[in-house]
């Protein structure tokens, strides 16, 4: 089975905390695609393999970005905006997967970016509200999540870019494009 052959791959390259979040992410992810009409399966994989650069050496992965012709912007950003371009890469140069919207899904995962698919928003939303999760509002954002896709992934951007903004963290610009697409779609 696919999801075993990703689970094994997966786990001795991330402390268990990671596996268990992952398998969080994994469960919310198949249960709001059977709720919003998308491809469990394909949310089963994106969820899976959303975090297998997490731990990866910051290094490496600014090597890869640029051998690869990732976005140059991403050479100047740490592994918290680095993981989601580098493990989508990972899971297509190493797990053969050529569909375009899981690799977009783990790619985007972290930042979202302006027009977003229905895995994409599946896969940032599930990575912030899995039942691991806890955090002031995330209550909120689970709600909003079994209310309706869009509500809910303008009420994770509008957190994320809050807590960024809070904290005085830069914010990737990707990440900007796509508060700005999602609060003049759902006003
Ligand atoms: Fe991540
Ligand atoms: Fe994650």
């Amino acid at each position: 089975m696919e999801r075993d052959k990703y689970l094994s791959a997966i786990k001795p390259r991330m402390p268990e905390k990671r596996y268990i979040h992952t398998i969080g992410v994994m469960e919310t992810a198949i249960s709001l695609a059977v709720k919003y009409g998308e491809d469990s399966t394909a949310a089963e994989t994106a969820a899976i393999l959303h975090d297998i650069a997490k731990y990866a050496d910051e290094d490496w992965m600014r090597q890869m970005v640029k051998e690869n012709g990732l976005d140059a912007r991403l050479a100047e950003w740490g592994s918290e905006i680095l993981h989601g371009p580098v493990g989508a890469w990972i899971a297509e140069t190493e797990f053969n997967i050529t569909n375009e919207d899981i690799l977009n899904s783990i790619r985007f995962h972290t930042t979202g970016r302006a027009g977003m698919s229905k895995l994409e928003k599946i896969i940032y939303i599930a990575d912030m509200i899995e039942p691991n999760r806890k955090f002031d509002g995330v209550e909120h954002l689970r709600k909003s999540a079994s209310e309706d896709l869009d509500i809910a992934m303008k009420a994770c951007i509008c957190h994320s870019i809050r807590f960024l903004v809070n904290t005085e963290q830069p914010i990737y610009p990707v990440s900007i494009e796509c508060f700005n697409d999602v609060i003049s779609k759902y006003a």
